[in-house]
C-alpha cells in the first residue's frame, strides 16, 4: 500500500482541487458503515484507514459564504479538534499535519502590516481562528509536523464567492466596496496547490504561513484588477455602500471577509525564497474568465 495523504474536506472547493493534484484518501463524513476511512463529527472516531498514514490534510470547513458570526469557523474548529487528537492518539503517527486557516484570524487591522507572528484580531471570529490554528499546531507536541496555511480569498472561478459574483464579473460592474480602500488578501490557485505539495515533503515548512500573493491590493484595486481580467478595463465598475453590499450578499459574513482590512506579507515563503506562480491577479484570474 502506497502511503496515505488522508484528506479531510475533500467534497468542498479547495479539497477537490487537491485531491486532483494529489493522491489523496478522502476521509467520508458521517457516512454509515462500508468501505473506506469513516469520520463521525459528532463523537470524533474515525475509522477504516489504510496504513500508514503520511499526512492528513484539514481542508474542511464552513463554506466562504457562510453566515457571519462563529457558525463560519466552528466547523473547521471542531474538524480540526478532531483530527488533532486522533493523530496524537496514534501509535504510528503520520509525518506531518497540513491545516487551511485564514487571513480572518486578524480581525480588522487597518493598514498594519501583517506578518506571521504579528497578533491576531481581538473580535470572537478571530479568536476562534486563532483556536484552531493552537488546535492544528498541537500535534508539534506529539512529534508530527504541523502547517498552518493562512490563507487569503483563493482567486479561482470555481471556487467561493467569484463563483456568487460570477455575473457582476462578467458585466464589468465590481467595484469599490465599503469604500474600497480596506486591503483584501488573496492567492492564487495554482499557489495554494504547490505551498500544499512543498509542505508534505519539506521539513523547512512549518508553523503559520501566509498564503497571499506578495502584491496585496486594495479592495478597490482587485474589483479593477478583476474588471481588466474579464475584459472591462475602461469600465469603472459599481461602487456599493457597506450596507447595499451587506444586503446583496445576506446572510454571508460580509464584513469579514469583504470590509475589514488585513495587509498580510508572505513572509515565512518569502524567506524561505519561495516564488510566487501567480503573484498578479489579472495574469492569474484572465486565463480562466470568458471575456465580456
Ligand atoms: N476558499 C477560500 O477562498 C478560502 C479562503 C480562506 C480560508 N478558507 C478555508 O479553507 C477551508 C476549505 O475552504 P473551501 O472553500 O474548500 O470550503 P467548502 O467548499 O465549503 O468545503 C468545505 C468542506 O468541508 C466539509 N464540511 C462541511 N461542513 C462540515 C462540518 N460541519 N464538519 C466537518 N467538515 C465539514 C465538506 O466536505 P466533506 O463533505 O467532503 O466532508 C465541505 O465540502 C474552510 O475552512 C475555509 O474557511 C477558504
Amino acid at each position: 500500500m502506497p502511503p496515505t495523504l488522508l484528506l479531510a474536506g475533500a467534497s468542498g472547493a479547495l479539497g477537490r482541487a487537491i485531491a486532483a493534484h494529489l493522491p489523496t484518501t478522502a476521509l467520508l463524513r458521517d457516512q454509515g458503515p462500508g468501505p473506506g476511512p469513516r469520520w463521525s463529527t459528532e463523537s470524533g472516531v474515525i475509522d477504516g484507514v489504510p496504513e500508514p498514514v503520511a499526512a492528513v490534510l484539514c481542508a474542511a470547513g464552513a463554506p466562504l459564504l457562510s453566515p457571519a458570526g462563529l457558525r463560519s469557523v466552528e466547523p473547521s474548529l471542531r474538524a480540526h479538534r478532531q483530527l488533532a487528537d486522533w493523530i496524537a492518539a496514534r501509535g504510528r503517527r503520520p509525518s506531518v499535519f497540513i491545516s487551511l486557516s485564514s487571513a480572518r484570524v486578524f480581525g480588522e487591522q487597518g493598514e498594519a502590516l501583517l506578518d506571521e507572528d504579528s497578533p491576531g484580531g481581538a473580535d470572537p471570529v478571530a479568536r476562534a481562528w486563532a483556536e484552531q490554528e493552537a488546535a492544528a499546531a498541537a500535534v508539534e507536541a506529539v512529534g508530527v509536523r504541523a502547517v498552518i496555511l493562512r490563507l487569503g480569498l483563493v482567486m479561482h472561478p470555481g471556487l467561493g464567492l467569484l463563483h456568487r459574483l460570477g455575473p457582476a464579473l462578467r458585466h464589468g460592474l465590481l467595484g469599490p466596496w465599503g469604500g474600497g480602500r480596506q486591503w483584501l488578501p488573496w492567492v492564487g490557485l495554482n499557489d495554494v496547490l504547490r505551498v500544499t505539495e512543498l509542505a508534505l515533503h519539506h521539513e523547512e515548512l512549518r508553523g503559520v504561513l501566509h498564503l497571499v500573493a506578495p502584491g496585496q491590493l486594495r479592495q478597490g484595486q482587485w474589483a479593477a484588477a478583476l474588471r481588466e481580467a474579464a475584459g472591462h478595463p475602461r469600465r469603472p465598475g459599481l461602487p456599493l455602500p457597506a450596507a447595499a453590499l451587506r444586503r446583496a450578499l445576506a446572510p454571508a459574513d460580509v464584513d469579514g471577509l469583504l470590509l475589514q482590512s488585513r495587509r498580510l506579507r508572505p513572509t515565512a515563503l518569502l524567506d524561505l525564497g519561495y516564488s510566487f506562480a501567480q503573484p498578479e491577479l489579472v495574469a492569474a484570474v484572465a486565463p480562466l474568465l470568458p471575456r465580456g
